[in-house]
């Protein structure tokens, strides 16, 4: 049962390793990913916010289940090219209430794999770009926090230690691992 990981979960701050084959246990994986980002009413979610290691992400801008049609599914991206810049506010399910402005490439190019294993590259502008990028920088470790002006981060210092405090709790209450056992857990999934 995948379950959203919250700041200041590791696997948030792990390098994702590239994926190696693109099976149907991937795509159950994928399947319930789109679900559980549903159910947040989330527009992304990338592999590491449920703690696997891997690179791959899915977007529906909608958040609607009832709009399947607009699921996208990237595996192993890459961003080949970016053309000028925009800010724009976000948020993430693994900082959930926090929003703050974020400085993207307006536009981008970006290579990947779908879900049948095929090559696809997409041209994005505006939010499925800044989508795109959000998501993109989780499978690096990166978080929209990490772009965010002094004054804005100051303003999110009280919630951000709420959630410390959760994680830290939940370790206690034994309802979940160690950071240290997190981190072997992600090094060997
Ligand atoms: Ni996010």
């Amino acid at each position: 049962m995948l379950k959203v990981v919250k700041h200041p979960h590791p696997a948030l701050r792990y390098e994702s390793r590239p994926v190696s084959r693109i099976d149907d246990a991937l795509r159950t994986t994928i399947a319930e990913m789109f679900e559980l980002m549903y159910e947040h009413r989330g527009i992304g979610l990338a592999a590491n916010q449920v703690a696997i290691p891997y690179r791959f992400f899915v977007l529906n801008l909608t958040a609607d289940r009832e709009r399947r049609g607009e699921e996208l599914v990237f595996i192993n991206p890459e961003i080949v090219k970016r053309h000028s810049t925009f800010e724009g506010e976000e948020g993430c399910l693994s900082f959930p209430g926090l929003y703050g402005e974020v400085r993207r490439a307006r536009k981008i190019k970006v290579q990947a794999y779908n879900l049948r294993g095929e090559p696809i590259e997409v041209e994005a502008e505006d939010l499925l770009s800044r989508a795109i990028q959000h998501e993109l920088d989780h499978l690096a470790g990166k978080l929209f926090i990490d772009y965010l002006d002094p004054a804005t981060l100051k303003s999110f210092q009280e919630k951000l230690r709420d959630f410390e405090r959760e994680h830290r709790a939940a370790q206690t209450e034994g309802a979940l691992p160690s950071d240290a056992e997190l981190k072997r857990l992600l090094d060997e999934a």
